[in-house]
């Protein structure tokens, strides 16, 4: 695939192909690296994995020693807390994934107030990823969270380059606060971006006996690209054959109007798991 369109991943400055991997639960096996590949070969330029996702980095790893690291960029993640705990979640995930610098690293899942005041402190993981930075272990840093408070805390302190959060047809709340990170130069990821794996099994059943309607994942995709502050999202795929459809949606892509976003918010309104 050529031509693919890039934005701005914020003040990164990475030119990022607006849909990406999502690594999550791509499977530690031949089918899994196949993925990878395909998923590189095609244009996806960032995979997004963690420490906690079981054999995904180690994954990735493997791929990367099979066929360097050039053509995209690495976004991992750490659940510790603690500056201690980020930074040897850094070291590790430098040694399984066999490269010397990470381009973006992340804090995990900082969904309550509790756990963004405890991460903020003197001795919380954002110092530790700092100090990664400051080593020249890390180029960029960013956050995941599940929670709107700590959405808006994130975006006020600007002290991290991206943020990833939840944003589809099926979980709109969060694009008031994408904007305005856009507006700070903050980059963008959107996770779960076809509504999660639950759904999607569901809605690809409909497709095949042509009950679907609007809730389509190319449409579901369509939606969250229509979203000028977003950056990048990151569908999760098993398979190769579904990276392919993601990048065909993105290359035959043309923002949804208002209308067009209402209908499909409105038709996942009767969509059930
Ligand atoms: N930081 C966090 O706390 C956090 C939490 C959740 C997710 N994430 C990130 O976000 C990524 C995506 O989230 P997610 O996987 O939960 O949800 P998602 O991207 O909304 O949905 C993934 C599901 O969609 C299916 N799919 C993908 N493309 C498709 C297509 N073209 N046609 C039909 N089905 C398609 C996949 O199927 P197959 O698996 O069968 O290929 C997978 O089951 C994760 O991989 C992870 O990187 C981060």
């Amino acid at each position: 695939m050529t031509d693919l369109p890039t934005r701005r991943l914020g003040r990164t400055g990475i030119e990022v192909v607006p849909v990406g991997l999502g690594a999550m639960d791509t499977p530690h096996s031949d089918e899994g690296a196949a993925t990878l590949h395909t998923a590189i070969d095609a244009g996806m330029n960032l995979v997004d994995t963690a420490r906690e996702y079981a054999g995904s980095e180690f994954l990735l790893g493997q791929v990367i020693r099979e066929r360097g690291r050039a053509g995209f960029h690495i976004a991992t993640k750490t659940f510790s807390h603690t500056a201690d705990g980020a930074q040897r979640d850094v070291d590790r995930s430098l040694s399984v994934l066999g490269v010397e610098l990470i381009d973006l690293y992340q804090l995990h899942d900082v969904s309550s107030v509790e756990k963004w005041h405890h991460v903020m402190g003197e001795d919380g993981a954002r110092a530790g990823l700092e100090i990664a930075r400051a080593r020249g272990l890390v180029r960029h840093i960013g956050v995941s969270t599940h929670d709107l408070e700590v959405l808006r805390l994130l975006v006020e302190s600007e002290a991290f380059d991206t943020i990833m959060i939840d944003y589809s047809a099926f979980h709109t709340e969060t694009a008031a606060l994408i904007a305005e990170a856009h507006a700070r130069d903050i980059g963008v990821i959107v996770m779960r971006p076809l509504g999660g794996s639950g759904r999607t099994s569901v809605m690809r059943g409909r497709v095949a006996r042509g009950e679907a309607g609007l809730v389509t994942p190319a449409n579901l995709l369509r939606y969250v690209l229509s979203h000028p502050g977003v950056s990048v999202a990151i569908p999760g795929a098993r398979y190769p054959s579904r990276v392919v459809e993601n990048l065909d949606t993105l290359a035959q892509f043309t923002p949804m109007t208002d209308v067009e976003m209402r209908a499909l918010e409105a038709a996942v309104q009767t969509f059930e798991d």
